[in-house]
């Protein structure tokens, strides 16, 4: 029956803190190897941001965002002591986007650009400076360099990877006319929560999105960089780190896979690779989540005799339906029962309701809980007593009791006292701001190349 089901499911997506502290041990050592000579499966991503904020920053800088879902172009005014005003323009970016030519992808861009700086500058002879937030990883020899390793998120866009994506972007603005844009900074998503993060409060040390992917960055000591070492840096100066955590167990070792999960990486456009993000992020909740509801049915088990083909198709159901789904107020689950009905055309028993709670609420706490494993391992990395984590994202922002969970396992892991020290707060306008932060410590020389 289908509580045996549950009970099931339960013992498969339960995270026990045992488990927990066994991950984030493992974790630890990893992010260590990625700042090692030999190199690991955690990029850990100098990005020549080597210094924090401190508040004297002055100017007006454009900043693009290129995060999983939206694109924003933004103007942002920094005026020092931690405050900013923002002006913005968000684009969905298109799914077809992600997956077509470079062409179409960096003429959207451009087109966005261009769209916006018309209408705000339309007589602007300046050069208007621009800090791009490309959120995916990237290599960097320089903050206005980047050399794209491998897509994410779905992502899967020919003669990119492997490439500086600085002179597509450039070729981009040309061929769309607009002329009085330079690319002064790619920075990562995380390392824009990070600085704005800091600017807004003294006390963060960490920044991380939770959200279409997940990933986070932190200030390390070049003496503490082995890879880096070949360079002639005080031991003491510190370094923003692009983490790429999404990375972590590639090899597969630790991290309680299901069959959902090994399927879910199969079917990708890059098996292998991003483990940890396939469990945690929002780009694959929904499909972790389907592919249960589809074996379920395929067992006999559940939606008998009727057509599920519509939940059958991988891009059937995002975070945005288990956010729907967890958050149900009534007991008889009449939000689900009709959220079911209209989208997916099938009808619910009220016994099935409650496993598709139960399947939802374990997706997402375990995300959750995993996700602590991050958060948990950079603490003790970074040897943090107490800090705030900056975050963004929509897991983050908009996932039912997303963050009770988090703050919970992180005091599992790391011990109540220590845990309740170690603060995630939303980190608001993070990129763009973080953008333009640093495309304005850059022009204070605080950016350097190798
Ligand atoms: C946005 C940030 O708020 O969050 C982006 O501006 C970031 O830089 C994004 O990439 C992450 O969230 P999501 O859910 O859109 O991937
Ligand atoms: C993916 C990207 C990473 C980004 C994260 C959050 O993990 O590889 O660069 O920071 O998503 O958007």
């Amino acid at each position: 029956d289908l509580q045996e089901q549950v009970t099931l499911l339960e013992q498969q997506f339960s995270v026990s803190t045992e488990k927990l502290k066994e991950v984030t041990d493992h974790f630890v050592k990893e992010l260590a190897k990625g700042l090692s000579k030999e190199g690991g499966s955690i990029p850990m991503i100098p990005t020549w941001v080597i210094g924090w904020p401190n508040g004297t920053e002055k100017g007006s800088f454009l900043a693009l965002d290129m995060g999983g879902t939206n694109l924003r172009v933004c103007e942002v005014i920094v005026q020092g002591e931690g405050k900013f005003d923002i002006m913005q323009s968000k684009y969905r970016m298109p799914q077809a986007l992600k997956t077509g030519t470079k062409e179409q992808l960096f003429d959207f861009i451009a087109e966005s650009i261009k769209t916006f700086v018309d209408e705000n500058h339309p007589d602007s002879k300046e050069m208007l400076d621009l800090g791009f937030t490309f959120s995916y990883p990237t290599e960097q020899h320089a903050i206005d360099h980047g050399k794209l390793l491998a897509w994410t998120k779905g992502f899967d866009i020919p003669g990119v990877e492997g490439e500086n994506i600085v002179p597509f972007f450039n070729e981009a603005l040309a061929r769309k006319g607009c002329n009085n844009v330079r690319l002064t900074t790619i920075i990562n998503d995380t390392t824009g929560t990070l600085i704005a993060s800091r600017y807004a409060h003294p006390t963060s040390q960490i920044g991380v999105i939770f959200g279409t992917g997940c990933n986070a960055a932190y200030m390390e000591k070049f003496g503490n960089i082995p890879k880096l070492d070949h360079l002639d840096f005080d031991a003491e100066m510190p370094m923003a780190i692009n983490c790429e955590w999404g990375a972590f167990d590639n090899e597969h070792l630790v991290l309680p896979r299901t069959k959902y999960d090994v399927e879910v990486d199969e079917e990708s456009p890059r098996p292998g690779q991003q483990t940890f993000e396939k469990m945690v992020a929002g780009c694959y909740l929904g499909d972790i989540f389907r592919r249960v509801l589809v074996d379920l049915h395929k067992q006999g088990l559940i939606f008998v005799d009727q057509d599920i083909t519509k939940i059958e198709d991988p891009l059937a159901m995002d975070a945005s339906v288990l956010s729907a789904i967890e958050i149900d107020p009534y007991e008889n689950l009449s939000d689900v029962q009709a959220l079911f009905e209209n989208n997916f055309n099938i009808l619910t028993t009220e016994q099935e309701r409650q496993l598709i709670r139960r399947a939802a609420e374990l997706i997402g706490t375990r995300a959750a809980r995993l996700s602590a494993c991050g958060v948990s391992a950079l603490v003790r990395k970074a040897e943090i007593a107490s800090c705030t984590v900056g975050a963004d994202g929509s897991v983050f922002n908009l996932y039912p009791h997303f963050q009770e969970r988090l703050a919970g396992a992180i005091g599992e892991i790391l011990g109540s006292e220590h845990g309740e020290k170690i603060k995630a707060i939303p980190a608001e306008d993070g990129s763009g701001v973080g953008a333009a932060l640093i495309a304005a410590l850059q022009a204070k020389g605080l950016g350097l190349t190798m």
